[in-house]
């Protein structure tokens, strides 16, 4: 595995995480390179919704509320939803060093 250079913090150390939010609980993990949201919410213990894992149904909808994702494929969301922040967690990659991303909403 290669160290992801945007998520390493000036002194050489890791800094990256994500937080998640599900069922109005919060838990933060570390960002792990090509993790998808879904799945980083899973290895924080949680049990985030899903189906289909390819981008198409929309079920693992959830909401940026700091910093930001790309998703490798979307046919699920339409632009105005993408702007107002909203991600297919199977599909979401952090960009930002600290991602904040909410099922509650
Ligand atoms: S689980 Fe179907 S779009 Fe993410």
């Amino acid at each position: 595995m290669t160290a992801e250079p945007m998520s390493v913090a000036p002194d050489g150390g890791s800094c990256a995480e994500v937080t998640i939010v599900l069922d109005r609980k919060k838990a933060s993990v570390s960002q792990v390179t090509g993790e998808t949201l879904l799945e980083s919410a899973r290895r924080a213990g949680m049990s985030p919704p899903f189906s289909c894992e390819a981008g198409n149904c929309g079920t693992c909808i959830a909401k940026l509320t700091e910093g930001t994702a790309s998703m490798r494929v979307n046919d699920a969301l339409d632009d105005d939803e993408v702007a107002d922040g909203y991600v297919l967690t199977c599909q979401a990659v952090p960009e930002t060093d600290r991602v904040v991303v909410t099922y509650d909403e």
